[in-house]
Parts: structure tokens; sequence; C-alpha cells
């Protein structure tokens, strides 16, 4: 194993990160990896300063969509302490930068949730506004971990439309309520496709899924995503939706979801009073459990 993955504990406050947000989903390839670089992107464009972390040990895939800027680097403050990654003006963290050829990453859970502890307590994150955190698919070991050691802001609900998976959909929804995560909404990913040249709109996984499944749990519908070419090809050759001055539809349509997000927390702060003093963790004394 490489040295980077120590079996030690060095608790790092994440208290300069404003706002953790998780973008989860009950199953895999729904769309949650484009949507968390997609929001991140649109974040950023806002003038937010954006971390993002694939908890997707065992499926990583930030590094094709943002690819590094730069190199594997000790924190010059902090040895111990690795930097992020930066893409596109992103801090990043993801097990495909670090090990970036195609070999499945075979590792017990304890590995994988220690390789989570080290992304997020031994990572320079520095400040940010936004730590958008990749989920894995599913409910299990390293979503867990993650929910158990930091205070989630809040949690993004991805799906489809088609019959909407929907029990795995209502696990993931119990799962952040048994860990008292708020959840901000439900988007609903590859939602309907515009032929091009009719411009006729078809439906192939069904219609208004999303946001009956929103209705069903009383939860917000953040917005839809079309299907659409330009969002596999762009995320499979790394480049941005939000690259030049004009966004496409296609990329406003991330942008209203980013909007939906900060509302949302804004609208939070208002009624809560200042959410930086509940962020300002308490991790100084916390044994982690792995
Ligand atoms: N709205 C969309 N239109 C077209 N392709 C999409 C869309 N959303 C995701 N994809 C593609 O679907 C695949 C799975 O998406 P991904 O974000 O990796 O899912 P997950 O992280 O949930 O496993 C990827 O190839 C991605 O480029
Ligand atoms: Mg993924």
């Amino acid at each position: 194993m490489s040295n980077w993955v120590q079996e030690k504990d060095v608790p790092f406050q994440l208290k300069n990160i404003r706002y953790v947000i998780a973008v989860a989903a009950g199953k895999g390839g729904v769309g949650k990896s484009t949507l968390s670089v997609n929001l991140a992107l649109a974040l950023k464009r806002k003038g937010y300063s954006v971390g993002i972390l694939d908890a997707d040990i065992y499926g990583p895939s930030l590094s094709k969509m943002l690819p590094a800027e730069t190199n594997i680097a000790n924190s010059p403050e902090n040895p111990d302490k690795l930097m992020p990654f930066i893409s596109k003006g992103i801090k990043a963290m993801s097990i495909s930068y670090i090990r970036p050829h195609q070999d499945p990453m075979a590792v017990r859970a304890p590995i994988a949730n220690s390789m989570i502890m080290q992304f997020l307590f031994q990572v320079e994150w520095g400040e940010l506004d936004y730590l958008i955190i990749d989920m894995p698919p599913g409910t299990g070991d390293i979503q867990l971990t993650i929910m158990q050691n930091i205070t989630l802001s809040g949690a993004v609900i991805v799906t489809t439309p088609q019959a909407v998976a929907l029990s795995d959909v209502r696990k993931a929804v119990q799962m952040f309520n048994q860990m008292n995560v708020p959840i901000i909404g439900v988007v609903e990913n590859m939602s309907h496709f515009i032929e091009p040249i009719s411009k006729i709109i078809y439906y192939p996984l069904g219609k208004g899924g999303g946001e009956k499944l929103a209705r069903e749990f009383g939860l917000p519908f953040m917005g839809e995503i079309p299907l659409d070419a330009q969002i596999s090809e762009y995320a499979d050759a790394g480049i941005s939706l939000f690259e030049g001055p004009i966004l496409s539809p296609i990329a406003l349509s991330y942008e209203n979801i980013s909007g939906h997000l900060t509302d949302h927390l804004y609208a939070l702060e208002s009624l809560e009073g200042d959410c930086l003093k509940d962020f300002e963790l308490i991790w100084e004394s916390k044994e982690y459990v792995y």
C-alpha cells in the first residue's frame, strides 16, 4: 500500500468549510458524479470557492470529468496532509487521481473507510464555501462513515424518472433521515430527450417520476436535467459545460439546480441565524469509528 494511506487519525476541523453537501442516490449510474461535478462548476462560476470529494472508492470517476491540473503533493505547511488536486478552479480529491490506472480497487471496507477519513481530514481543503461529496451508490459502509464523522449541511438526491427504482431512493431517503441529515431536494436526471432537428420532446424513461417521488416524500423538487449526448461527451472528455460567457440550455439546467441549492441554504441560514456556528465542528476530541 502506498504510504499516503496511513492508519493514523489526525483530526482536522472542517470549520473552514461552510457547507458540505452530499450528492446521493439509491443506485449507480443515475448521474451522481455528473451532477456533483456540474453543481461544483456552476457554484464556482457564481464565485464560490468549491471543493469536490469523490467518495466512490470502488467506482471513482472524477479524474476523467475534472482532469487534474496539478500533481500529487503534500501540504507545504503540514507534511502529513495532502493538497487537493486542482481542476478548473475546483479543489478535488478522488482515488482516481492517485491511482489512475484501470485496476479495480479491490479493498475491504476498513481500508475504503480509512481512505475516506483521509480524504476528509488529511486533505488541506482550506477555506471553502462548498464541499460537494459525490457519494457511492447505495446505503453502505462509506456513507455511514461519512455521516458519523462529519456534519453534512444537506443531501441532494438524484434519480432517473423510470418507475423510479422507488425502493432504492426510499432507502437513501430513509438513511439520511435516520442520520438526521436534512434532504435539500430531489433532482431528476435524464428526464427527457429533445430531438435535435424536430425539437420534439421525448420521455424515454417515463415522465415526471422525480417530481412524483419528491411529492411522495414531501421533499422539494430541485429541477430536471435532460438526457443529452453533450453531457456524457463533455464529461468523458473532461470539458466543462460552463466554459464561455453564454450558457447552453444544458448548462442552465445545472445552474438552476445550483440556484435551488444556494437559495435553500440561504433561507435556512436566515431562519436559523448564522449557520457557521453549527459548522464549527467538534472534531478535536472525536474518536473515529472505522
Ligand atoms: N443527463 C445526462 N445525459 C446523458 N448522459 C448522462 C446524463 N447524466 C449522466 N450521464 C452519463 O451517464 C453515465 C453515468 O453517470 P454518472 O454521473 O457516472 O453516474 P453515477 O455517478 O450515479 O454512477 C455517465 O457516462 C454520464 O456521462
Ligand atoms: Mg459516480
